[in-house]
């Protein structure tokens, strides 16, 4: 009969100690989907239900999430940023990441928090991989080797049509820079791509959806946040017993 070689010589007792501390381990929650879907009120809103029943809860971001990703993410995102190449676009949104998993994503979920993250590497295979038409193939490759191919144990992907989604963004986004001061930037520039860019983004989404359809569940984003909200924590509840 086989025998794991590791476990074999384990004494029960033990074990029955060692479980519990592995399970401690917090769970990882992305939350994906075109600019303008509702993402980061949908987060907000998750991360409230799920601090009153008692969890850690750590709340970030990508691009940023840290000290060094947030003035990445100023980089990628001003519209002043002229001629970055998709290579480069690609590159500085895993520097981001990598160092979001160091500094925050890894040493939470080892603390037993549960981390909702605002967009994490779907995106980049979204936008990057399949917008940019970079292939998702190098994706996958940078994601193996700066982020240990860290999975999200759930993936939620906030899905409504491209041109209501991005619409809402874009006048978000002009507004808040009418309000900003100038030379501080803006949070312009993917806005500013055209329709055919936003409908590769949300096929690629698609694709990741099908394939990895045992971590990504697809919500419906074009009702009402509180529907959309109902939807979320069915998910959250059904797949993760949160
Ligand atoms: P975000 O702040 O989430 O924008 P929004 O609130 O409008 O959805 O993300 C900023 C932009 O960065 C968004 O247009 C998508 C883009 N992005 C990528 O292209 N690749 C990536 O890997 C990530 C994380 C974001």
């Amino acid at each position: 009969m086989y025998r794991h070689k590791g476990a074999s010589n384990v004494h029960p007792y033990l074990l029955a100690a060692i479980i519990p501390q592995m399970s401690r381990r917090g769970k990882f929650i992305t939350f994906e989907g075109l600019d303008g879907t509702g993402k980061s009120t949908q987060l907000r809103k998750l991360a409230a239900v799920l601090r009153a029943a008692g969890h850690k809860v750590v709340e970030t971001r990508e691009p940023g999430g840290t000290s060094t990703g947030e003035r990445i993410r100023r980089v990628l995102l001003d519209s002043g940023t002229a001629g970055l190449s998709p290579l480069a676009e690609m590159a500085l949104m895993f520097a981001s990441r990598a160092q979001h998993i160091a500094e925050v994503i890894e040493p939470a979920l080892e603390h037993g928090s549960i981390v909702l993250c605002d967009r994490f590497t779907d995106s980049t295979e979204a936008y990057q991989g399949s917008g940019r038409k970079l292939g998702t193939h190098a994706v996958l490759e940078l994601h193996r080797v700066l982020c240990g191919d860290l999975q999200p144990d759930l993936t939620i992907l906030l899905d409504s049509n491209p041109a209501m989604s991005v619409g809402r963004a874009r006048r978000r986004n002009q507004r808040a820079s009418r309000r900003g001061h100038r030379g501080h930037g803006d949070e312009n520039r993917f806005e500013q791509e055209t329709r055919a860019f936003f409908s590769r983004v949300r096929d690629g989404y698609l694709a990741i959806a099908k394939r990895e359809h045992g971590r990504v569940a697809v919500v419906n984003a074009s009702g009402t946040p509180d529907q959309t909200h109902r939807q979320i924590r069915e998910v959250v509840s059904r797949k993760l017993k949160l």
